[in-house]
């Protein structure tokens, strides 16, 4: 139990990862939690300016950019927002260090101890207390992309990028005890919904 956990939500593009950390803000409000919620790429002002470069259908930036550009995004909110609140109130982060290593790592090929050195640097002692992964198997992974209408830059990679990003999440979550993983497959929502309140509620003193 904690009464400050630092909780991330990661998963692929229709994973289900945005629904399932709304359940969690949910309760969290319901149970008069204090939180504070950001997401990455984004979080601070300057930082959602970063996110606007990186994720524009149009950016024509390359992989090696975007990556200095997600750093310094998370450099801006480690500073700025994550100290400020770390052991005050419950941080609530949707993607954070295991995104990068998973995209930019499993998907596009950089080379993952540079990928680790960055992060270090960047998080010093700090480390998440729980990471819920989403999953989305093949099928309904084609399913759903075909069905988003706002794509963005990163919305337009093939299956098999996805399918390798996700194999990296799963990797990286392997033999973890502070990782939880949600199958949008097998269970239906409102299922899935009653596990991540269990899950949460240990969590959470
Ligand atoms: P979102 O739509 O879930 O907010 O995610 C934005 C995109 O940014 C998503 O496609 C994954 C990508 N991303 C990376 O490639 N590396 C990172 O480190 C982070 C935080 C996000």
């Amino acid at each position: 139990m904690y009464k400050y956990p630092v909780i991330v939500f990661e998963g692929i593009e229709t994973s289900g990862k945005s629904t399932n950390l709304k359940i969690v803000a949910k309760y969290l409000n319901n149970i008069n939690r204090k939180f504070i919620k950001i997401r990455e790429p984004g979080g601070t002002t300057l930082s959602e300016i970063f996110r606007k470069l990186i994720l524009n259908k149009k950016s024509k930036l390359n992989f090696k950019t975007d990556l200095m550009l997600i750093m310094a995004s998370r450099s801006e909110n480690i500073d700025k927002i994550i100290k400020n609140n770390y052991g005050k109130k419950i941080i609530i982060i949707d993607r954070f260090v295991d995104s990068t290593i998973a995209y930019q790592h499993y998907g596009m090929g950089i080379n993952l101890n540079l990928i680790n050195k960055l992060n270090n640097f960047l998080l010093d002692r700090f480390k998440p207390t729980f990471t819920f992964l989403s999953i989305v198997n093949k099928k309904n992974m084609k399913i759903r992309l075909n069905k988003r209408f706002s794509l963005n830059k990163y919305d337009k990679f093939d299956l098999s990028f996805y399918n390798k990003v996700q194999k990296g999440f799963l990797n990286i979550a392997k033999d973890k005890k502070n990782y939880f993983i949600i199958d949008s497959n097998e269970n239906n929502i409102e299922e899935n919904s009653q596990i991540i309140i269990k899950k949460i509620k240990k969590l959470v003193s």
